[in-house]
């Protein structure tokens, strides 16, 4: 490849961080380039996958270096110690990777809640309880040996680097710690590496991990057996247990990812693939462009009472039917029965186009409340067009909060379980049976990694935000392939949710006109703040073949472009 290429695709990245600065502003154009395209959470992971595609490497290569790069430099989400999908476009071939933690062998339907019943305050988030046994050690790993194309020690080695060399702490990080310093100095071993001297890391200043460095290294020549059996799983188990955790060496060596059937559909003139459960994200998108394909949504007046009204309805409709959903082997409905034609049909035509339905008559549960949280998602094309839309969590902000020295943050999944019937979760989401807690159970996801196409143009996007995710992801890709915006303008427009409890349309400030509002709460609609927002990462061919990638500028997040050879 040409020397130059690394300039310009870095300034690419830059720039987008610079366009994160001016949230909510005029959209910037979407970072633009010839060679492939990696849109991350963070600038550092960005250009670890450009990297890698300027190497030779493909997007499955790239995908897997970023993700890595992720669990050092952005510990709030990236991780070993948590788990995440794969969606993925190799030639014509498309296969989704579920990696997603299970529950321990010895959890429990009750584990959280107290003898009468009610939940233990902080029990399914808070601590090793909370964890499940993490799948990003064996899923990465598993992506690349069917998949990638170059040998698995330079895929890893851009993040030991980062470990063992240092990485800058950015305000982002350094922000993230202060905002959660109480509960991470919960844990010694947490608050020796990220409070040090009692407080975050100075922003600017050099974080090196070096015992996680040495975990890398190991990784990279022994694959997941050096996490998941010897001395780092003994350790992630020593650390759990002494703090009330019930993770044992068998689960960690037990977990084995699933390669699954994508969930396809076509909408508005894209075919799409998506990920089936143990997540409801590809299900809900499935559902909510099949409906508003059905009600004619693109013929509405962009930004009218009746356009936002059916995208709430739709998701509504779809945050129902997600009350059925679970590990596949637990789960009450198939997409193959949610997604039947005739089913769409019949729920389009009973739509009510001129009210609000009423969610509690829909299914009679409890209300909600909120808290951030941290995800990651990770778009990447490759020169051929192969495609990764990848999104990986912790569950909460630093998951559980604890630390595993030379491992990384423990996950908090087990709270996406049904953890008490009828109370919400960490996201509001009341959940249903389906989701009840049995050893080995995968939990129910929101997260929604799709890949989106129509001939040679390819759409990857997919986002954090917890139950917002299916949300934010489908409004920024309706907004880009069925509205036409410019792909910055499509992740930078303002955004409305609903997911049936709470019974409201939430709304980040200025997505509605007041006369829009007016007409809405006019249908009965509730019309309330939004509590915190998705962030959305998109990576795209154009027909004319460039390529581009978005960050969302509520991140900040980095998109980047690489040059041709
Ligand atoms: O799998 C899920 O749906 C959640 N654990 C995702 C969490 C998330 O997106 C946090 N980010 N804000």
């Amino acid at each position: 490849m040409k020397t130059s290429s690394r300039g310009r695709c870095c300034r690419a990245a830059i720039a987008l961080v610079f366009l994160a600065a001016a949230a909510h502003a005029a959209s910037f154009p979407a970072a633009r380039g010839a060679g492939g395209a990696v849109a991350t959470a963070e600038v550092d992971a960005t250009a670890a996958g450009l990297e890698i595609l300027r190497a030779g490497g493909n997007a499955v290569d790239a995908v897997i270096a970023s993700a890595l790069a992720l669990a050092v430099v952005h510990p709030q989400a990236g991780n070993l110690g948590g788990g995440g999908f794969a969606v993925v476009r190799m030639g014509n071939e498309l296969v989704t990777l579920d990696f997603r933690e299970v529950a321990p062998a010895a959890a429990g339907r009750d584990m959280y809640l107290d003898a009468s019943g009610e939940r233990r305050p902080d029990a399914s988030t808070l601590g090793p309880l909370a964890a499940g046994v993490p799948g990003t050690p064996t899923g990465l790993h598993l992506l690349h040996a069917r998949l990638g194309s170059l040998p698995w020690r330079d895929v890893v080695e851009p993040a030991r680097t980062l470990a063992g060399d240092g990485f800058r702490v950015t305000r982002r990080l350094h922000e993230s710690i202060d905002n959660r310093s109480d509960l991470l100095a919960t844990f010694p071993e947490t608050a020796k590496v990220w409070l040090p001297n009692g407080a975050p890391p100075p922003i600017g200043s050099t974080k090196r991990l070096p015992l996680l460095a040495d975990t890398l290294a190991a990784y990279a020549v022994d694959g997941p057996a050096a996490l998941t059996r010897g001395p780092v799983a003994e350790r992630v188990v020593a650390v759990s247990r002494r703090h009330g955790g019930i993770l044992t060496a068998e689960d960690l060596a037990a977990y084995r990812p699933e390669w699954r059937r994508p969930i396809r559909f076509e909408a508005f003139g894209w075919r799409f693939a998506s990920m089936d459960q143990p997540s409801s994200g590809g299900i809900i998108l499935a559902q909510v462009f099949g409906l508003l394909e059905r009600l004619g949504w693109a013929e509405l007046e962009p930004g009218g009472a009746d356009w936002f009204h059916l995208v709430a309805e739709a998701w509504r409709q779809a945050f129902v039917d997600r009350l059925l959903l679970g590990d596949p082997s637990s789960s009450d409905a198939s997409a193959a029965e949610l997604l039947a034609p005739a089913r769409l049909d019949r729920l389009a035509r009973e739509l009510p186009r001129d009210r609000a339905r009423e969610s509690r008559s829909m299914v009679a549960l409890g209300a909600p409340p909120a808290e951030s949280a941290e995800t990651t998602h990770l778009s990447v094309i490759d020169r051929d067009g192969n495609a990764v839309a990848l999104t990986t969590t912790l569950n909460g902000s630093f998951g559980s909060k604890l630390w595993v020295p030379g491992f990384g943050f423990l996950n908090n999944e087990m709270d996406d379980f049904t953890t008490a019937p009828g109370r919400p979760n960490l996201y509001g989401l009341v959940q249903g049976e389906a989701n009840t807690i049995a050893p080995g159970r995968r939990m129910l996801s929101s997260m929604s990694p799709t890949i989106a196409w129509r001939g040679d143009e390819r759409f990857v996007f997919g986002g954090q935000g917890g139950s917002k995710i299916p949300t934010a992801s489908s409004w920024v890709a309706l907004g880009a392939l069925v509205d036409g915006l410019p792909l910055q303008a499509a992740v930078d427009r303002p955004r409305i949710h609903h997911q049936w409890l709470p019974d409201a349309i939430q709304t980040e400030s200025d997505s509605l006109s007041p006369e829009t509002r007016a007409a809405l709460v006019a249908r009965g609609h509730a019309v309330v703040p939004v509590d915190f927002t998705a962030k959305v990462c998109v990576a795209r061919r154009l027909a004319s073949g460039l390529f581009e990638a978005a960050g969302d500028p509520r991140g900040p997040d980095a998109g980047g472009v690489v040059d041709p050879q």
